[in-house]
């Protein structure tokens, strides 16, 4: 069986499903809630026992992943964007376990979507350095290295041209916000990634978030020599990456 269950846990819902990790495949319908203005760890937990349990289907207990827009470390989130503050240094792998009745698998929303884009999709057997990246109301990223995912990597806050934190310049978020036409963000996009291609000399660059879904729209716009595609998974990618990992990496 390489079915589990993924959450995301995302700035303005909270989305599960059941994954096929072999294929990412959704294999249920996929079920969401509205982020609480104040995403604190007790109301998103609740949120997320009701959304499994919305999933569950009776045939056993499948192991459940939750993506989180937070570094974590050991089951400990020790940032927290787009969620509330009390996250950070939270034991919320513990927290989430506890209220699930199973061990919870936590990865960070921009790793579990490096995972996702690795094992099957857009990165899957790339050699060398692949840097996936998700456009939202953040830039996440992902490191991947061969098969191996580098955790804990936070691109999207690198200081360029004077931007202190590059994510609020040129995130989706970013776009919407200033009214930049597809040209202009290309021009911001551009920056971003030509210094992660100096910093990193990756062999590609995949670009994901709900936005790649249009990426026939801006990817062309982005000036740099590293290979760059469009992310497989979009907006599912926390969803199926969170229970691929959750499945690698269950207690037996
Ligand atoms: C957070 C990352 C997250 C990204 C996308 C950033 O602000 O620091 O941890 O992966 O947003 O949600």
């Amino acid at each position: 069986m390489a079915q589990a269950i993924g959450v995301d846990v995302g700035g303005t819902s909270i989305k599960a499903a059941v994954v096929d990790t072999l294929s990412g495949e959704l294999r249920s319908e996929r079920v969401q809630a509205a982020t609480p203005a104040q995403a604190t760890p007790d109301e998103v937990v609740e949120i997320v026992a009701a959304l499994v349990a919305e999933l569950q289907t009776g045939s056993g207990e499948l192991p459940v992943g939750v993506a989180l827009p937070s570094v974590v470390i050991d089951g400990i989130t020790k940032s927290a964007a787009n969620i509330h503050a009390s996250w950070i240094g939270h034991p919320a792998a513990a927290h989430f376990s506890q209220a699930l009745c199973r061990p919870v698998t936590l990865i960070n929303d921009a790793d579990a979507a490096g995972w996702a884009e690795s094992i099957s999709g857009s990165a899957k057997g790339q050699r060398g350095l692949t840097v996936v990246t998700t456009l939202g109301t953040g830039i996440g990223s992902a490191l991947i290295y061969d098969d191996m995912l580098i955790p804990g990597s936070e691109l999207g806050h690198l200081e360029i041209d004077g931007h202190p934190d590059y994510e609020r310049f040129a995130s989706s978020v970013a776009r919407e916000r200033d009214g930049l036409d597809y040209a202009e963000w290309g021009i911001r996009l551009t920056r971003f990634y030509q210094t992660l291609e100096h910093l990193l000399s990756p062999s590609l660059f995949v670009v994901g978030g709900g936005i790649s879904s249009v990426a026939d729209q801006f990817l062309h716009l982005i000036d740099v020599e590293t290979p760059l595609v469009a992310a497989r998974f979009h907006e599912h990618a926390g969803i199926v990456g969170a229970a691929g990992y959750a499945l690698a990496h269950r207690e037996v």
